[in-house]
This record gives C-alpha cells, sequence and structure tokens, in this order.
C-alpha cells in the first residue's frame, strides 16, 4: 500500500530528485592534449563524494557524456550504493564541451572553436584527472595494484569507460558499460535495428494499436501541414514556440518528435524519474493510453490527440509555456552531440515500412552535407572510430563488462555476447537504457538485479577480493 500510494504522489506532485551530493571542483586540462598549439588550459568540472573512501579504497570514476554532469550523478546511484560496499571514492567527471566544462566559455561552439571536441581529446581529460586525484587523495607516488581506478559509464559515457580501459589499462584496471552502442558504426550494425526495437518497444508496453497509429500519422502530419491554414492550426494545437512556416520547418518537427519517441522508449523505466526530463512510470504506456483514447477517423482529431500525448514527455511538470523543436532535453548538449555524430561517431540508421517511424533509407552523402550545412565540416571518415577502438575485435582488451537492456533501442549497436573470460556481456531483458546504474528501487526486475550483483562479482574479481 504505502509503495503503491508514493508512485500515486509521485505522478501528481513536481519532485526533486536531487539524492546524491557532492564537492564540485575544477582541473585545468590541456586544450588540446595532441598537438603542439601552445599550453592553452581550460577548466574541467568534476564531481566529488569522499564520504565512503577508505584509505586503500578503490576509485569510481563515472566518464562523463553528452550532457551536464550533475544529470548523470543524479541518475547512477548504483555506483553510490557500491561505493559503500567497496569504501570507494566516487568522481563524477564533466565531458569537454558540455555542462560547465566550455574551453571557450559561451563561445565554445563557433565552428573554430568547436575542433578540440573529440572522443580522444575527452578520454585524455579523463587520465589528466585520474593522475590529478591519485595525487590529491591518494598519497604519494602509487601504483595501479594499490589504488585502482574503476571506470563507469552509461550510453556514450559507457562507450568511453569501455574505450578508457582499451586505450589507458594503466589508467582504469576494468570498467563498467553500460547500454554502450559501441558498434552502431559504419556496417558493423544493420540500419533499421535502432528503430525496429524502438518500434517494438511501443508495441510491447502500448499495445499494437499505438505503434500502427503512430505509423499512420506521419502521413497525415504531412497532409495537414501542407498548407498555411494546417500548418497554423498545428502550430496552435501543439503550442510550438517557433510556428511552422515552411516545409524545412515541418522535416525539423518529424524529426523532433521522432527523436522524442526514441527518448520515451530509452527511458521508459518501471517508476517516475528525472533523467533528460521528468516523467512518470512506464512513460510509454501513458503516451500510448492518451493516444490510444482518440478514436475519430478524423485527420485533425488525431494531430490534437499526438499534441496531448506528447506531453507525458514534454510537459510532466505542467511547466511547459511552449514546445521548442530546438530541444528534447534541457540538461543535454545537443548541439555539440550533432558535431560529434556529424565529424566522429556517425551512426547509419534507416526507418522501414515495418517499424513505426517515416520511412527513410540511410543515405551517408545527404547525411554529411547536413554536416556540412550546420558545421562547415563533412564527415569524412566514418570508418575512423573503428579503427581507433577495435570495432568487432574486442578479444584482445580485458576487465569489460558491456550490459545491455534489451527494451532499448541503444541495444541494437550493443556488446550482447561474452567476448572472452574477460570481456563479458550480460543481457537485462526487460531493461530500458543504463537501468543497471540507477538506484536500487523497490520496483527493479530481477534482471535487472542480477545485472549489478553480475557488475559487483566482476569489480570484485578486477580487485582480487575473490
Ligand atoms: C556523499 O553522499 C552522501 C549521501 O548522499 C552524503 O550524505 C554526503 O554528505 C556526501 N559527501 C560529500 C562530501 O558530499
Ligand atoms: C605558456 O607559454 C608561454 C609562451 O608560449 C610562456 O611564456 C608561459 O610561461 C607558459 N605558461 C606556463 C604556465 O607554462
Ligand atoms: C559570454 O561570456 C562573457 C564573459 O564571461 C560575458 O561577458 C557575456 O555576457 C556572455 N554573453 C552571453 C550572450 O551570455
Ligand atoms: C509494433 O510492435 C510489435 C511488437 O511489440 C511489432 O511486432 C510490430 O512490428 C510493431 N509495429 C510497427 C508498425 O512498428
Ligand atoms: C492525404 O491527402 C491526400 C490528397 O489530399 C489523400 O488522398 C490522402 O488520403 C490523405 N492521407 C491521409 C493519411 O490523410
Ligand atoms: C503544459 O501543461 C500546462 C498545465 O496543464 C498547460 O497550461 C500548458 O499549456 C501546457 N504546455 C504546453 C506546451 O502544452
Ligand atoms: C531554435 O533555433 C533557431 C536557430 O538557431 C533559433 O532561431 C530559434 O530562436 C530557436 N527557438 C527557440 C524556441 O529557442
Ligand atoms: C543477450 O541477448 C541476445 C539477443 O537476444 C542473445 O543473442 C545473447 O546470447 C544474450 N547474451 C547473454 C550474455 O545472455
Ligand atoms: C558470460 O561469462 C560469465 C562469466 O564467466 C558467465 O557467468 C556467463 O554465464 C556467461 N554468459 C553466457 C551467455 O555465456
Amino acid at each position: 500500500m504505502t509503495v503503491l500510494f508514493v508512485f500515486a504522489a509521485a505522478l501528481f506532485c513536481p519532485i526533486t530528485y536531487s539524492t546524491y551530493t557532492f564537492e564540485t571542483k575544477y582541473i585545468q586540462v590541456p586544450l588540446s592534449h595532441f598537438s603542439n598549439i601552445g599550453n592553452t588550459t581550460f577548466k574541467l568540472r568534476y564531481l566529488v563524494n569522499k564520504s565512503y573512501h577508505v584509505k586503500g579504497g578503490p576509485v569510481f570514476l563515472y566518464t562523463g557524456n553528452e550532457g551536464d554532469v550533475n544529470m548523470f550523478a543524479q541518475n547512477s546511484g548504483f555506483i553510490f550504493e557500491l561505493a559503500t560496499e567497496f569504501n570507494a571514492l566516487v568522481v563524477f567527471a564533466e565531458h569537454r564541451y558540455y555542462g560547465q566544462s566550455m574551453p571557450f566559455g559561451n563561445k565554445s561552439y563557433s565552428l573554430e572553436n568547436i575542433r578540440y571536441l573529440s572522443t580522444a581529446q575527452a578520454l585524455s581529460d579523463y587520465v589528466y584527472l585520474i593522475e590529478e586525484l591519485r595525487r590529491i587523495y591518494l598519497a604519494t607516488v602509487i601504483s595501479l595494484d594499490t589504488y585502482p581506478f574503476i571506470a563507469f559509464g552509461g550510453s556514450y559515457g559507457g562507450m568511453l569507460a569501455a574505450w578508457l580501459r582499451m586505450k589507458y589499462p594503466n589508467s582504469v584496471l576494468g570498467a563498467i558499460a553500460s547500454s554502450a552502442p559501441i558498434w552502431l558504426f559504419d556496417d558493423l550494425t544493420p540500419c533499421e535495428t535502432f528503430y525496429g526495437i524502438t518500434s517494438d518497444v511501443f508495441g510491447h508496453y502500448g499495445t499494437e494499436h499505438c505503434n500502427k497509429t503512430i505509423q499512420l500519422s506521419w502521413e497525415v502530419i504531412r497532409n495537414v501541414t501542407k498548407t498555411d491554414k494546417g500548418k497554423a492550426f498545428v502550430s496552435a494545437t501543439w503550442k510550438l514556440c517557433d510556428h511552422l512556416k515552411t516545409a524545412a520547418d515541418v522535416d525539423k518537427l518529424i524529426d523532433w518528435l521522432s527523436n522524442i519517441y526514441v527518448n520515451l522508449a530509452m527511458i521508459n523505466y518501471p517508476y517516475p524519474t528525472d533523467f533528460l526530463v521528468a516523467l512518470p512510470a512506464y512513460p510509454v504506456k501513458i503516451f500510448c493510453d492518451k493516444l490510444n483514447s482518440y478514436k475519430s477517423q478524423n485527420s485533425l482529431a488525431l494531430v490534437e490527440a499526438l499534441g496531448i500525448a506528447l506531453q507525458v514527455y514534454t510537459n510532466f511538470t505542467g511547466e511547459t509555456k511552449c514546445h521548442n523543436m530546438n530541444i528534447t532535453s534541457r540538461d543535454l548538449g545537443e548541439y555539440a552531440w550533432d558535431y560529434q555524430a556529424c565529424t566522429e561517431l556517425v551512426m547509419p540508421m534507416c526507418s522501414t515500412e515495418k517499424d513505426m517511424f517515416e520511412t527513410a533509407p540511410w543515405e551517408f552523402k545527404k547525411y554529411s552535407d547536413d554536416c556540412f550545412r550546420k558545421f562547415g565540416v563533412h564527415s569524412a571518415r566514418p570508418d575512423w572510430v573503428i579503427l581507433e577502438y577495435g570495432g568487432k575485435n574486442l578479444r584482445y582488451f580485458s576487465n569489460i563488462v558491456f550490459s545491455n537492456g534489451l527494451m532499448d533501442p541503444w541495444s541494437s549497436g550493443g556488446v550482447l555476447k561474452n567476448v572472452s573470460c574477460t570481456v563479458l556481456a550480460v543481457n537485462i531483458t526487460d531493461g530500458a537504457h543504463h537501468i543497471d546504474l540507477r538506484g536500487n528501487h523497490p520496483a527493479d526486475t530481477n534482471y535487472v538485479l542480477e545485472a549489478r550483483k553480475f557488475h559487483r562479482n566482476a569489480i570484485k574479481k578486477w580487485l582480487n577480493i575473490i
């Protein structure tokens, strides 16, 4: 009864989810680790909690990804829970060009200044930080065996955790890489898998009727927005901040909506959360319930119903004044991420007539041209990320656990099978995006609990505790 009551209350009151506390610190890191451009440095932010640390204990380092580091710190309670068991120092590092870690302040996103944003630069920042942490918290000169660092990360942060272990095994003893789609590049994964899984999640949690309705809605949206009157109707009923004027605006609306569907599937957690945005438990189900309450055959009624259902994601708190199609989350650095996805992390994705998205083939040239228009650079080397980090050839690496929720679109590019005795995979059959990194919750399923146990045992092995 009590648990149900808490859930019900959470549905109706805006809640502050900030449960974890830290000291905020900064470290000066070189702007470029790889070229002789002088000694320019900038301030990288990191968060430290030393309350659980006992001398001799390890350091748990979260390798921050594409957003404000606080958001990841507030949604990775598992690391805290482990820290109490392992007497660990807990550190969350912010990724350069996100949150407060801006090399050129508010001018960081100019075409000239954004050039120092790459995975290699970010990994080197973390290596720098590890040395600093050794100096500050772990006293004198220490060997890895005495004061081991374990990297943690979710999503792109999970890729970075794995890559940090692969490239700098002297810096981190092992890595827990949760929902890290390291195989979503070049031809490693068929391009339709990602949207296929997203559509299945909508079918599974919201009845098949739901993904079918979404599939039919694209043509309706296209039809309605053909005329100025229709554009004005959608702009007004959906309360768009920037009203639709051109065909390009309609494309932008459709991209934004598609991204929201992906995010809903990704963070379809079984309890209310505040990651990316504030959401109720099983938001996909709630979205679909609202959409399915639409019965009429009328196009305008479907558009209205979508506008209402959408607010599960965009307006759960009831505080959203208008819908901003430029972003899907206040805390993500979507502009900088797009730059990374253009220059280095090109992930081929396509949708077919089988899934619920508007059918669109993967067209590399078009993708690259769009990148040129936006950032003045073409996607010149889509295979570089494979040459750099090994692609499917992982058997020479060691001490990495890849975990994936199979009800997560990003699991399409994840490592789902054991590679060797020390590069391991664990599935969370009913899990969403890096749910295993979240703190314990009464609604956790056995699959999630098993994955956390898997991580715990792997770390014990790396630390020689068992
Ligand atoms: C570390 O986290 C715990 C639990 O959130 C909190 O009680 C403690 O004050 C934190 N320590 C620091 C130094 O922030
Ligand atoms: C940075 O380089 C300049 C010359 O390029 C030099 O004068 C200065 O002392 C250097 N600063 C530091 C902190 O090394
Ligand atoms: C950008 O940063 C500078 C220096 O911190 C500040 O003076 C300026 O007001 C900022 N501009 C904007 C648009 O925020
Ligand atoms: C809807 O989801 C089900 C699985 O839950 C899947 O079989 C079906 O292909 C999906 N339909 C569309 C249109 O995406
Ligand atoms: C879109 O408009 C065309 C022509 O006006 C019409 O034939 C078609 O049925 C419409 N489709 C939908 C899904 O409304
Ligand atoms: C968000 O919800 C509030 C309260 O229901 C409503 O007044 C507001 O118009 C909604 N915002 C949008 C963009 O729909
Ligand atoms: C969205 O981005 C465009 C282009 O940068 C800008 O002109 C517009 O004002 C932005 N809209 C909102 C609501 O922030
Ligand atoms: C995880 O699931 C995939 C896809 O269903 C399956 O092929 C794989 O064997 C599973 N791996 C593990 C470690 O259970
Ligand atoms: C993967 O390896 C782990 C550790 O050796 C083992 O416990 C697990 O059963 C393996 N999974 C599969 C599907 O073989």
